[in-house]
Formats: structure tokens, sequence, C-alpha cells
């Protein structure tokens, strides 16, 4: 069986904060910051509803189809608007779809757990399915505790993926979860964002390279065959350790929280549109998408762009 990838779309909240901006209200530097995580600025606004319609919509113009072609949406988001209705079926009714529609949480592997469930109804007969991950993180942080302020922002991403005879994009996927984990990055009802972050570093980095591994081995492919890594963007340095133990070329890496800073489910598909838009996305390469998160939760895949 085939499933392709048809179509991406983003959507950014308009107002930029910078590390100078946090830096006023919290004991904190634009230097740390930069050095630390790579971040310079993020977005802050919106709704998981409001970003996610628009990314939704960029999506699905891209792939050139309409409302009605669409079987299902599955919506990837940690911050739902509400705990009941599923941000999916607002979403929906604010685009005009009348398919079935779902979120899934699995925080930051959100949207690799939203493609991975995509790819099971392609498999069972549905023909294209509208994929979207969606935050307002900003929402849920405690914008005096300068170690989630300075790291999480909003955003959405989106595409469509398409069952296809013809082609296949999906080579192999490596999705794992450890909710002993859980406490190390957690937000309760009425609470704000709290983590470990080093323990959630040393992991991530652990987890990152062994579900990657174990994608590529699934694929049959090498590292020094992955021409784009597409990663979650929780920071730099976890980026450039995972990537190295990997064996590959940091180059390789698309990196876009100097911009967005850490949009969860969205930060995916915000790395593959910024690296669509730079033409470095090409038929017949292999690229490998990862991402770890809450949970602990870690899922990795490898494509082939056909
Ligand atoms: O989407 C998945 C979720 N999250 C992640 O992937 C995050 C994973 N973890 C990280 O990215 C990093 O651990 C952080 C960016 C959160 C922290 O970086 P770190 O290099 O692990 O710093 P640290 O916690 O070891 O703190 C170093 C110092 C400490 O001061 P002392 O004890 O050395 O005097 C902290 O108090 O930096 C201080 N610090 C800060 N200083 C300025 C911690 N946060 C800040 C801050 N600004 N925002």
């Amino acid at each position: 069986m085939g499933v392709r990838f048809k179509g991406w779309g983003t959507a950014v909240p308009d107002r930029v904060v910078t590390n100078d901006d946090l830096s006023k209200t919290l004991d904190t530097s634009d230097e740390w910051i930069r050095e630390r995580t790579g971040i310079r600025e993020r977005r802050i606004g919106g709704t998981a509803k409001s970003l996610g319609v628009t990314a939704g919509q960029r999506a699905l113009a891209a792939s050139g189809y309409g409302v009605d072609d669409i079987d299902f949406l599955v919506v990837a988001t940690t911050t739902p608007d509400r705990i009941t209705p599923a941000t999916a079926t607002l979403i929906a009714a604010e685009m005009g779809l009348t398919c079935p529609a779902m979120d899934v949480n699995a925080a930051c592997s959100g949207f690799m757990y939203a493609v991975r469930t995509a790819y099971g109804l392609l498999e069972t007969g549905q023909r294209r399915v509208l994929v979207i991950g969606a935050e307002n993180l900003s929402r849920w942080v405690d914008w005096s505790d300068r170690n989630m302020a300075v790291l999480l922002a909003d955003g959405a991403g989106a595409t469509v993926l398409e069952y296809d005879e013809t082609g296949n994009d999906l080579l192999s996927f490596s999705l794992g979860a450890n909710g002993n984990w859980a406490d190390l990055l957690t937000c309760e009802h009425e609470g704000f964002f709290q983590m470990d972050g080093k323990e959630v570093f040393r992991r991530a980095v652990r987890v990152v390279v062994d579900s990657a591994e174990q994608a590529m081995a699934d694929a049959d492919v090498k590292a020094e065959d992955i021409a784009l890594v597409v990663p979650h963007q929780a920071n730099i340095r976890i980026i450039q350790a995972a990537t190295q133990r990997l064996g590959i070329d940091m180059e390789r890496a698309v990196v876009v929280l100097d911009r967005y800073g850490n949009t969860s489910s969205a930060s995916i598909p915000l790395a593959m549109d910024d690296a669509i838009a730079n033409g470095r996305v090409k038929a017949g390469e292999y690229a490998l998408l990862t991402g770890f998160g809450a949970g602990m939760t870690w899922a990795s895949a490898v494509v082939r762009w056909s």
C-alpha cells in the first residue's frame, strides 16, 4: 500500500515575543536563552482551534483538495480549547468538514502519533486524512516561571495524507511510550506546565536516537542516506546531541525553534513547511521525522518523498 503527503500548511500568531521581552519580567537573559536553548523569539496568541483552522485550510489548499474530499480529521493537541468536545470537532465545524473528527494527545510526539493514526486509517479504507497539530501552550504557562516561560509557544501545522497505489512516502515508524516518566513533564487540571528539564533532556536524546535507529533499520536505510532530519523543536542542543549520536550531519537538520520556540504538536509540521519553502524536500530523497514529549512518548518515521 502507499500513503503520500499531499500538501502542508501552517499558522502562527502575529504577536512576536523576544527573549529581551521576557527578560523585562523574568530573571533571565537573551544570552542565556539563546545559548541554552537556541530560541530567539516565539509567537504567542490564538487558540488551538483558531490556529488549527488556518493551518488546516492552508494544507487543504496546498493539496488541491476540498473539504468534501477529506474522509477523516485527526488533530494532535496537548492544549485542547475544552476538555470536551474534541478540538477536532470545533476545527471541522469551522472548516466545513463533515467527516469523523478526533483528537490525539501524545504531547510533543502528537503530530507523529497522528500521522501514524492516519496511516492506519488509510490502510483500512479511508482515502484522505487531514492531520493537524495545533497548540496554545501559552495558556498553560506560568509566566512568572522562567523554566517554562522561555521555552513554550503557540502555533499549528497540518498536512493531507492520501492513499495512493502508485507511490509511498512513509516507509517505517517507531513509536513508544513510558508512563513511568509521566512526572518529568506534566500539567495538572487548572495548573501550569512543570518540568524536570535536565531529565527530560537526557531521556529525550536517548529515545530519539533509539527510535530513529529502529525506524531506519526497518526501512533498510543508513544514517548517511538521510538527506533531511525534521526533529521536534524543543532545544537546539537536543537536536545537536541526537544527530551527532546518529551519525547524521547537523547541517541536514531543519531548525525553526529560533523563531517559534517549542510548539509541541505543531513543531514538526512548522519545520516541514520551512524545509519545503527552502527547497530542501526533494523527490527520491530520504528524511527522518522524529519527536519526543511528555508521557514520555516518542515517535520516529522514515520518509522517502515520492
Ligand atoms: O518538548 C519537550 C519538552 N522539553 C524539553 O525538551 C526540555 C528539555 N530540557 C532542556 O531543554 C534544558 O534542560 C533546559 C533549557 C530546560 C535547561 O537548560 P540546562 O542547560 O539543563 O540548564 P539547568 O537547568 O542546568 O540550569 C543551569 C542554570 C541554573 O543556575 P545554577 O544552578 O547553575 O546557578 C538555573 O537556575 O541556569 C539557571 N536557569 C536559568 N537562567 C536564566 C534555568 N532557567 C533559566 C532561565 N534563565 N530561563
